[in-house]
């Protein structure tokens, strides 16, 4: 087993763990998050999505939220883009990614994005040259690489058709996403070797939300695979819209004490971490989901 010696971060939560909040959150609080991310050395943020209003309200203030935000060199600011609308609301706000995102299971295509998974594939491919022509690097987000909230479990052979899809269009590099955090490691690590047919491990990244509390241990499951890549969500903040019962990703705080723990390096401040999820689970007046961050929390306050 040979474990990398530093591990790359992607905090999801500005974008994954709020598009589902009921409450409307302000952009102004939206863009202290990220401030307060970056402040806290992670240096991949997933920003927002330029969704249909209509489908994903939360997200309606994308423009707003990236205009806002003060960068910082060495930052990389990614916001999702279904198809070209999406695309070019998008590209005014400079990103520096920008995500394609479909679904290894056809059901949850339709649900999430409104068409099959060649559809998908149809709609994406002119949004990577034209993000490629701009020079705006491209991720593919794959959903339910495990397991799909309509059709069960997920075969390998359907990530690995995904994948290769993915890579016939020219996406860098790909999540392997447990949308309803139902994987478990032997089966997560089945998805990503299904994923390895098209991409090197150096271009997977794992995305693993916890609704079964299973995601420290399907984090721990790639990592031994060579994966160092991973996104994850302050204060385990999220959900997605059309994945109903599925709750956030593995908390960022959860992944930054795993592998400082196992002297794996992120660049990370956990002490600032921790404040960052204090400061958006104050505004949505509850605790953070994150043992970590309670576990700190609670040291603090005795
Ligand atoms: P559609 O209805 O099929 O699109 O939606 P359409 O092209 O037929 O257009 C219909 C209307 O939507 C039109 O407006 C368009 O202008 C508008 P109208 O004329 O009716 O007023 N529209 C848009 N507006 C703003 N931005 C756009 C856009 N495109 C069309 N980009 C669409 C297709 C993909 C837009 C829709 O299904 C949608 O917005 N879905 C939301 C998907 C979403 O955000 N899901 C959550 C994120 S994915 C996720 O969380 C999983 C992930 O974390 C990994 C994992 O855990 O698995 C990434
Ligand atoms: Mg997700």
């Amino acid at each position: 087993m040979s474990l990398p010696s530093r591990v790359q971060l992607i905090d999801v939560g500005p974008r994954d763990g709020l598009q589902n909040e009921k409450q409307p959150v302000p952009a102004a609080v939206k863009i202290e998050l990220v401030h307060r991310l970056q402040a806290a050395g992670l240096t991949e943020i997933e920003v927002t999505s330029f969704v249909s209003p209509k489908w994903v309200p939360q997200m309606a203030d994308n423009a707003e939220v990236m205009g806002g935000i003060q960068r910082q060199a060495g930052v990389r600011y990614s916001v999702l883009t279904p198809n070209l609308q999406g695309f070019e609301a998008a590209l005014k706000t400079r990103p520096d990614e920008i995500v394609v995102f479909g679904a290894a299971s056809e059901a949850f295509s339709h649900k999430n994005i409104n068409c099959s998974i060649a559809e998908s594939i149809e709609r994406f491919a002119p949004v990577v040259q034209a993000a490629l022509a701009a020079g705006i690097a491209v991720r593919g987000a794959m959903s339910c690489t495990v397991g799909c909230p309509y059709e069960g479990d997920v075969a390998p052979e359907r990530v690995a058709y995904l994948a290769g899809l993915m890579k016939q269009i020219g996406v860098q590099r790909v999540d392997v996403a447990d949308t309803i955090g139902v994987g478990t490691p032997l089966r997560v690590q089945k998805a990503i070797e299904a994923t390895l047919q098209h991409f090197d491990v150096d271009h997977v990244c794992g995305h693993f939300h916890d609704t079964y509390g299973q995601a420290l241990s399907n984090t721990l499951a790639a990592l031994q695979m060579g994966v160092r890549n991973f996104q994850s969500s302050v204060a385990g903040l999220g959900g997605c819209p059309y994945a109903k019962g599925a709750t956030g990703n593995v908390s960022t705080e959860d992944v930054v004490y795993m592998l400082h723990g196992m002297g794996i390096a992120t660049g990370i401040d956990l002490d600032k971490l921790v404040d960052a999820g204090a400061f958006i689970s104050d505004f949505l007046g509850r605790k953070p989901n994150s043992n970590v961050a309670k576990a700190i929390l609670n040291k603090r306050a005795g």
